[in-house]
């Protein structure tokens, strides 16, 4: 059952206490309908893709109530500051390296050490940011491949029964998600286009670059930023039915024998604990591995269902051969 809330101030404290134990609330912005989780817990960022059905881990935008909270998480310059202070809060999402101590989880960034934050310009959801007091993921609350939602009846279309609850603040104002621009190379990128201009982003920093165009369902179209995504220094390979001497072990339910070293994604299979394990699974084997004479990963079969598929296409990205 998916509780319907309303935007008092007693069901946004439902919603933020919601969101505290990990539950997932859907919630009306400017823009579109999001489906927010707290952007630190991993096992609630996973219920995310396990309710839109995401083939592969998309980078989430992570929210928040005020811009100082946002370039805590993130390392703002000065476009940055120049952009927050004039288009937030509003349909403007900023992406920026990490900040170091960034409590977001690695899942919410797809394992990229970039971060896309933003402040929204809607009154229900500031309250209930500012009710939850911390960062909240959230991609337009659809499955997967579907259209964006800007009535809570279209939440409920699509994911009516597989989240904890949706506040109704009625249609969302822009309709259209907001503009993603990546400042965290040499020259600001246009990655998506959205409810702030073009043009009104270049009378503020001067020129936009065009950068490959995101499509929904697929992650960064551009070869160079998936390059930016996490991959483990360690060579991988995946559905080991056996452990080599040089190997270590990223287990999924019973380990195989004869690891020296070894990660646990889920004892008891479960796919939801295993994604919210894997990139710091990933990170942690880089890490440790060398510290026992270990070159390379042997990964257990993880099966290709729910978020299985997502877990797999992220761990073939892995194993695939490197070109960078
Ligand atoms: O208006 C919006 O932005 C809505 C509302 C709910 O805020 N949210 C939304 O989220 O549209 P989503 O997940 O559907 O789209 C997020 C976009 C994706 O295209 C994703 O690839 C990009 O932002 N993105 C997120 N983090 C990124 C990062 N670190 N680097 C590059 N692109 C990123
Ligand atoms: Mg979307």
């Amino acid at each position: 059952m998916t509780e319907i809330l309303h935007p008092t101030g007693r069901d946004i404290a439902h919603a933020a206490a919601l969101l505290a134990a990990g539950e997932l609330v859907a919630f009306g912005t400017e823009t579109v309908y999001g489906l927010g989780a707290d952007a630190r817990n991993a096992q609630a960022v996973a219920k995310i893709y396990a309710a839109k059905g995401r083939p592969s881990f998309n980078p989430l935008i992570c929210h928040y109530a005020r811009a100082a909270a946002a370039f805590e998480h993130v390392v703002p310059n000065a476009m940055a500051e120049k952009l927050a202070a004039k288009f937030w809060p509003g349909p403007l999402t900023l992406v920026l390296p990490r900040a170091e101590n960034c409590p977001v989880s690695l899942l919410a960034g797809a394992g990229l050490e970039t971060l896309a934050v933003r402040v929204p310009a809607h009154p229900v959801a500031l309250q209930l940011l500012q009710a939850f007091g911390g960062p909240v993921a959230a991609p337009s609350a659809n499955r997967s491949g579907g259209i964006s939602p800007t009535t809570a009846a279209h939440v409920l279309a699509g994911l009516g029964g597989k989240i904890a609850a949706v506040i109704d603040s009625g249609p969302c104002d822009v309709g259209l998600e907001s503009t993603v621009l990546d400042l965290s190379g040499p020259t600001p990128t246009l990655l998506r286009p959205g409810g702030v201009s073009v043009e009104a982003l270049e009378a503020v920093i001067g020129p936009v670059q065009m950068g490959a165009p995101i499509t929904a369902g697929h992650t960064l179209a551009s070869p160079g930023m998936l390059a930016s995504h996490y991959a483990p220094n360690l060579p991988v390979r995946l559905n080991a039915a056996t452990v080599a001497e040089d190997e270590a072990l990223l287990a999924f339910g019973p380990p195989l024998p004869g690891a020296k070293f070894q990660i646990q994604l889920s004892e008891g299979k479960n796919l939801t604990e295993a994604a919210a394990k894997l990139f710091e699974a990933l990170h942690e084997l880089d890490a440790q591995a060398p510290k026992f004479g270990l070159a390379r990963i042997a990964v257990m079969p993880i099966p290709n269902t729910g978020l299985g598929r997502a877990i797999n296409d992220r761990l073939g990205r892995a194993a695939a051969p490197r070109d960078f």
